[in-house]
């Protein structure tokens, strides 16, 4: 199909500094300094020589271990350190040889049970801490100090528990080890009415426990991919010589100028006591309207929906910043990619055109995908499975392709040429829906990411830099399948007398932009950046199709509970 275009369709070349060869040469996997340590109060300390097997973040000790550089303790004693007191079962588990390496060893296990199968003989007891997908199987027979917690029902499925006793290989086909218990103690018990129960339930029922969701599979391992999507996009930025801006979240600036703000006052009384208080009680002027003047900020203040202003200012100082924080957008959107409160990433580069912000946006994403690739192995072959088949797949052929690019009158016709009814008819000025966005990327280009770029500048916000030809802007938006828009950028309108008259035109209130002004009266720069919605990329990485399953305690309309 991308034949049918060309040549105006061509794929993204990524360019230095942000070549995708360059990136992969990056050390990607940095050895820490600081190893674990397991010492073990208040329960233990005859228990504490434990050594470790080896996961992503304790490769030092592992290594030392294997190659016998010193006795399993020494290393152990040696390394460590006051921050860390527990082992986890990622510890013992998480190694290459799924913890076959600690035969015979004493370990302390806690967590939380997840199921617990009381035999004749023996009771399995499986326990899970959240460091891995794994449950440890602890195995206890009635001889093991403890074991009245079993008979009298106090351990079960949700308490918590602290479980000492030896590693041994498990003769079921699901492990490797199990632990063969030898001390119980039940930490906290656990109510019959305990909601997550072994058998499976549905995302819907889940949300109205958002407080216990993260005890299960699918949440444990959502909540550790977008720890590594988190930490994996510092690193990238970092690597790179971007440096972290935190935006404010209070502004009186409408970034995107679509009115979707949260109001922070305190104009509407707030305590208890004040929740009383009658709708008159709200200042007003002489003309019957709000007296904003009396307000906290003395002026109407919103949550921020995009910390990108405050990048440019940055930007123009630093050369290349970005933030990452959470955003708020008060637009009654009831679907599966809109929350009212979501996290946001937004570079912002100098010195930068829209080619840059596009190299730096597909390089970015596929450096965060491969870090997922290679440090959430056991996550993500569970969503493999369980949630989207093939995604391992999908997300490896992000990491190795090129992009698609295209700019938005192709895209247009792309559409209209395409056999199939959409909801939303298409015409050159319309605004993309995610019917068409998704149809790009998943039909027409194989599930491959699409950069669009050069919209119709009516559709896009006052900032974007006007084209050469007057109609367009600079803007990009990059569209992945499942998701449709992941990014939304642009260059920045760096010419004051362009962007005074698009405020002008757009009837924006130019006094209240007078320092997102003055930042093209001094020393402006061409410029350009882009926003990710963190949600959506977690979306796009573990195959989850809600997003409000992608991110802890979801805001969403009619929706604020936890
Ligand atoms: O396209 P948007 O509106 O762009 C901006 O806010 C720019 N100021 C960004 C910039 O250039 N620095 O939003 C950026 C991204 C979208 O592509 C989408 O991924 C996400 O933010 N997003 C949302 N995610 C979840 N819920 C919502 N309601 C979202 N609205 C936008
Ligand atoms: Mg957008």
């Amino acid at each position: 199909m991308a034949g049918a275009l060309s040549p105006a369709t061509t794929t993204l070349r990524l360019i230095k500094p942000f070549s995708a060869i360059a990136l992969r040469r990056l050390s990607l996997f940095h050895k820490p300094k600081t190893p674990l340590s397991i010492s073990l109060p208040p329960f233990s300390s005859t228990a504490a020589s434990v050594p470790l097997s080896r996961r992503a973040s304790c490769s030092v000790i592992s290594s030392a271990i294997t190659s016998g550089e010193a006795t399993k303790t020494e290393t152990l004693e040696k390394k460590m350190g006051e921050f860390r007191k527990k082992i986890k079962i990622v510890d013992i588990k998480g190694g290459p040889d799924e913890g076959l390496n600690l035969l015979g060893e004493t370990v302390v296990v806690r967590g939380w049970v997840r199921t617990l199968r009381v035999q004749r003989s023996v009771t399995f007891i499986e326990v899970n801490d959240g460091s891995c997908l794994s449950n440890m199987q602890c195995v206890m027979s009635s001889d093991a100090e403890g074991y009245d917690q079993v008979e009298s029902g106090l351990i079960s499925t949700g308490a918590s528990a602290w479980m000492q006793g030896t590693v041994v290989s498990s003769q079921g086909s699901k492990q490797k080890i199990e632990l063969k218990v030898e001390k119980l103690i039940t930490i906290g018990k656990s109510d019959p009415s305990f909601p997550i129960q072994k058998k499976r339930v549905s995302r819907e029922f889940l949300r109205t426990k958002a407080h216990l969701r993260p005890r299960t599979n699918t949440f444990g391992a959502v909540a550790r991919v977008r720890n590594a999507l988190a930490y994996a996009t510092h690193r990238f930025f970092q690597e790179n010589g971007f440096v972290w801006i935190s935006s404010p979240i209070v502004t009186a600036a409408d970034c995107e100028g679509a009115g979707e703000q949260f109001c922070v006052t305190t104009l509407v009384p707030t305590s208890g006591e004040a929740g009383d208080s009658p709708v008159n009680a709200i200042p007003k002027t002489e003309d019957g309207l709000i007296d904003w003047s009396q307000d906290f900020f003395g002026k109407p203040a919103f949550l921020t929906v995009s910390g990108q202003l405050n990048a440019e200012a940055y930007a123009t100082a630093l050369t290349d910043v970005y933030t990452f924080g959470p955003t708020f957008r008060a637009e009654n959107s009831n679907t599966s990619r809109h929350l009212a409160e979501f996290w946001m990433i937004e570079p912002e580069l100098s010195f930068a055109d829209l080619d840059d912000d596009m190299a730096c946006a597909a390089a970015y994403l596929q450096y965060v995908v491969e870090y997922v690739l290679e440090n959430c192995k056991e996550d993500m072959d569970f969503f493999n499975t369980w949630i989207e088949k093939g995604i391992i797949k999908r997300l490896s052929g992000v990491a190795e392709k090129n992009f698609v690019q295209l700019t938005y009158t192709d895209a247009v016709e792309l559409l209209l040429k395409a056999k199939k009814n959409f909801e939303f008819p298409v015409q050159w000025g319309c605004d993309l829906q995610s019917e068409h966005e998704r149809y790009i990327t998943e039909e027409e280009f194989g599930g491959c990411p699409v950069i669009i770029r050069d919209y119709p500048k009516e559709i896009k916000a006052f900032y974007m830099r006007q084209n050469d030809d007057g109609k367009t802007v600079a803007a990009m938006d990059m569209l992945v399948p499942r998701v449709g828009e992941l990014i939304g950028g642009s260059q920045r309108e760096e010419r004051l007398d362009y962007l005074e008259e698009r405020l002008d035109e757009l009837k924006l209130n130019k006094e209240s932009f007078w320092w997102y002004l003055d930042l093209r009266r001094y020393g402006s720069v061409p410029h350009a950046g882009f926003g990710l919605g963190f949600e959506r990329l977690v979306q796009f990485a573990t195959g989850i199709e809600n997003i409000r399953d992608a991110v802890p305690f979801p805001r969403t309309p009619g929706s604020a509970e936890f």
